[in-house]
């Protein structure tokens, strides 16, 4: 496991996401209501950038065909994407962001 400091939180409004790299992975970074978690910022469905999308409700739009995910678990909510995304631990401390990424698996 590794711990970077990858955003601050004053960057990420809330409802908004940020797309950041880790450790060579692409991850979204997604405020909501003042709480940030950390998806894998790669599409199920066919590898698009969730990041760049729009979040909805607690979800990850995807900005390709609109797949959408639920950024807490991962799952996905909304065709076409099927398989969840990556979710990864976030550590908040004062306005630095933390990310574990695993490669265990
Ligand atoms: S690549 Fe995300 S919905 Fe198609």
């Amino acid at each position: 496991m590794t711990a970077a400091a990858v955003a601050k939180v004053s960057d990420i409004p809330p409802g908004k996401m940020r797309p950041v790299e880790v450790d060579g992975l692409r991850v979204a970074l997604c405020n909501v209501d003042g709480k940030i978690y950390a998806i894998e910022d790669v599409c199920t469905h066919d590898d698009g950038p969730l990041g760049e999308g729009q979040l909805v409700d607690g979800q990850a739009e995807c900005p390709r065909h609109g797949a959408r995910f639920d950024v807490k678990s991962g799952q996905a909510t909304r065709m076409p994407a099927i398989m969840p995304v990556r979710t990864f631990p976030v550590r908040v401390e004062g306005d630095s962001i933390y990310v574990e990424v695993g490669h265990g698996d």
